[in-house]
């Protein structure tokens, strides 16, 4: 079942994948650096936000006329920052989205890597509520109704004993610290959180890749400038608790939950997010993969050069003191549960060289089920059965795709888990002793090893730049390195293999791995930054969002309200005071549960809610917090609210009734006065 969900994932991701391929080339595809490109667009946030925040001012009043003044007074710059601040923050939601959707689809999320996913899920809290507490800050129309939900959802914890909506119900309850809260809390608190989530997140990978290629970073900073140039972000008009926005244009990168609390209780929505999240968290072990046979160490031939170390992209190799009293100073040891058995170590190791033939072949590192001996087996074997003077033996790696397709009497294909786990001195034994006329290694794809680290290994191992070297008696004419994408730079492996092949026997042999030049090129990387400029802006207004039914209106009931003590306090007789210790003496004895508080509220002599709300605290000695918000049509209407706080069934011990006329969009919030003990209608 999951594989089949993940076939048909990567069947749909290959569809963008091969597009870009072919406009971006493997190497700059957008889609092969997904969480860098995500850090990117963060950067351009945390950039534009500095400059915004230099003029921004943290009060009710200051908020949204500072951003005005950014945007239309300063529009040349504060304008242009306050969009990009905007739309990189969705750009970052896109890739991010992406980023998640690929390591699933491409099953890299479990077994070791369950820490980079699991370690992810976080991530999505801090980043979300940045963004939320973002659009609070400006303080218009969105602001309004993002402060007002965000509240109903906390107030929906038992973490505060007040409630938060009321804070933002009408002006006179709006104060400038909850400004300054936001501000810390965007401004300082969650970017700090994230930095060291991100940290965390990548922390057990090798060479994590944090920033993308500088083309990549320039196409995302223009497109995301020309976004701003041509789309500003502008503000909603000026928040306004009086009053109830007919339909916004909502973010539904980020608000996409908010509509729910309409129709669902908060506490539901809270359900959903965090179900979700923990399913999130768990789906590593959903089911659980099977462990892999992990690298083997043979202290017997292992040097302790640190090659494996330097090598392994997953961090699983270490160097430790020798155990064993050999002259080295060091040994290398896996530690299994970090090891995904790809045999990148193995083509690391000086030691796997298929010329040693009179001990046998056991290097240093190498896999249990896939040794570098049985690989020395299979070369020999395929290659005895190959015909013909331009024989070929093509490796290809768990990614490679369409390979079998190549086989025929002169062409074998060995796979491999990696690419990088052929030690470049196979390349060397196969030529120098005539298995084959060429060799052909046929990775997954440029920047896109299932293993990380494998094809950039095997490029630079091949060029000599790296150790072990591919020795220099190699003639590389007779080596072709691609990708097995079918749009990859050298074309489809069909075609880069038979090109590489009729190239061998030539005088100026013609390369495979030269790029296939593609006409066209600059204008599909155009189109598809714009494609991805509009993607990142259009759900930002799309479908706009209507929080109340046209011609209607909303009313508000909000109040805190201490119900009657349960039992009324009791002076304490001489005899009953001689019966306590000294030190817990006292006149009276209070206890301090109070009666929970029942709301009855009408509309034009019919029911609308009844509540019963049990009083705060530990101890059920608090107020109780009264907060229902409901929808009217526009008109006149009788209301009626009555409150009883003795217990008493049926009774009301509060009341208050009045005719008032609804505009469309009105908002009323009926609170209650606790020096006057009425209900107030405002
Ligand atoms: C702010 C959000 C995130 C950022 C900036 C980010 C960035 C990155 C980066 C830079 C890498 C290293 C890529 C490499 O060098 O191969 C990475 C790896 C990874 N990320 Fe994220 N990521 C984010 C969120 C997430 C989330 C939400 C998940 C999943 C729930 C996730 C799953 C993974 C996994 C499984 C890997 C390891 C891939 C591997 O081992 O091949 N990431 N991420
Ligand atoms: S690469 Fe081989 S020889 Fe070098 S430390 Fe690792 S296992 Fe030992
Ligand atoms: S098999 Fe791969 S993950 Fe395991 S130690 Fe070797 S390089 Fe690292």
């Amino acid at each position: 079942m999951l594989e089949s969900i993940q076939r048909a994932g990567r069947l749909i991701f290959r569809l963008p994948q091969t597009g870009l391929d072919w406009s971006f080339g493997n190497a700059l595809n957008p889609l092969r650096h997904l969480g860098a490109l995500t850090i990117f667009f963060l950067w351009i946030v945390l950039v534009s936000g500095i400059w915004l925040f230099i003029f921004f001012r943290t009060s009710v009043n200051g908020a949204y006329e500072s951003v005005e003044y950014l945007t239309h007074d300063q529009w040349y710059l504060g304008g242009v920052m306050r969009s990009l601040h905007r739309y990189a923050s969705d750009a970052a939601i896109v890739t991010l989205v992406f980023h998640v959707l690929k390591e699933f689809v491409y099953d890299r999320y479990r077994n070791a890597r369950w820490f980079s996913w699991t370690t992810g899920v976080p991530l999505l809290w801090m980043i979300i509520p940045l963004g939320i507490t973002g659009y609070w800050l400006v303080w218009d129309q969105l602001a309004l109704y993002v402060a007002l939900t965000t509240s109903e959802l906390i107030d929906a914890l038992p973490i505060f004993t007040e409630s938060m909506a009321r804070n933002f119900l009408s002006v006179s309850s709006l104060s400038n610290r909850f400004f300054t809260l936001m501000a810390f809390v965007h401004l300082i608190g969650l970017p700090i959180f994230l930095v060291f989530g991100i940290w965390l997140h990548v922390f057990r990978i090798n060479r994590p890749k944090i920033n993308p290629p500088r083309a990549l970073m320039a196409g995302a900073l223009l497109s995301m400038l020309a976004l701003s140039m041509v789309y500003p972000a502008l503000s909603q008009g000026k928040a306004d608790p009086s009053a109830v926005p007919a339909n916004l244009a909502l973010d539904w990168y980020y608000l996409l939950v908010y509509p729910l609390m309409k129709s669902w209780s908060p506490g539901m929505v809270w359900l959903l997010l965090t179900g979700f999240s923990l399913l999130l968290c768990l789906a590593p072990w959903l089911p659980p993969a099977r462990p892999p046979a992990v690298a083997r160490v043979n202290l017997d031939n292992c040097n302790g050069c640190e090659r494996c170390v330097e090598d392994c992209p997953f961090g699983a190799v270490e160097m430790k003191p020798r155990s064993d009293g050999k002259k080295y100073a060091s040994e290398a040891v896996v530690n299994d549960s970090l090891c995904l058995s790809c045999g990148i170590c193995v083509g690391a190791c000086p030691t796997a060289t298929p010329f040693r033939e009179k001990s046998s072949l056991v290097p240093g590192i190498d896999l249990p089920d896939q040794s570098t001996a049985d690989l020395r087996e299979h070369v020999t074997r395929a290659a005895s059965a190959l015909r013909g003077d331009r024989r070929l033996l093509v490796f290809g790696c768990e990614g490679s795709r369409g390979l079998a397709r190549l086989e025929n009497t002169e062409t074998a294909v060995i796979s491999m888990t990696c690419m990088a786990q052929l030690p470049p001195s196979f390349v060397d034994f196969i030529l120098s002793r005539g298995l084959a006329d060429g060799v052909v290694l046929a990775g997954c794809a440029n920047g896109d090893c299932q293993y990380r680290l494998g094809e950039r290994w095997t490029l630079q191992r091949l060029n000599r730049t790296r150790d072990p070297r591919l020795r220099k008696r190699v003639d590389n004419e007779k080596i072709a390195l691609l990708w097995s994408e079918p749009w990859s730079d050298y074309g489809g492996p069909k075609a880069a293999v038979a090109a590489f092949r009729n190239g061998l026997n030539k005088t100026r042999p013609a390369s495979a791995t030269s790029a296939v030049p593609k006409p066209g090129r600059p204008a599909a990387v155009v189109l598809a930054w714009g494609l991805f400029a509009a993607a990142s802006v259009v759900f930002t207004f799309w479908p706009r969002y209507s929080q109340l039914q046209a011609g209607h209106a909303i009313i508000s009931v909000s109040f805190s309200h201490a119900g009657k003590r349960l039992q009324e306090c009791h002076r304490l007789s001489q005899q009953e005071l001689q019966k306590l210790p000294p030190n817990m003496r006292k006149p009276t004895d209070c206890p301090r549960e109070r009666h929970p508080v029942s709301v009855v509220f009408r509309a034009d002599n019919k029911p609308v809610f009844t509540i019963t709300v049990p009083p705060s605290g530990f101890w059920k000695d608090g107020e109780s917090n009264i907060y229902q918000r409901i929808e009217l049509p526009a008109g006149p209407h009788r209301l009626f609210i009555g409150m009883g706080d003795t217990g008493k069934a049926g009774e009301f011990d509060y009341e208050s009734q009045d005719d008032v006329s609804l505009s469309a969009g009105q908002h009323l919030v009926i609170g209650f006065d606790p020096m006057t003990r009425t209900f107030v209608f405002k």
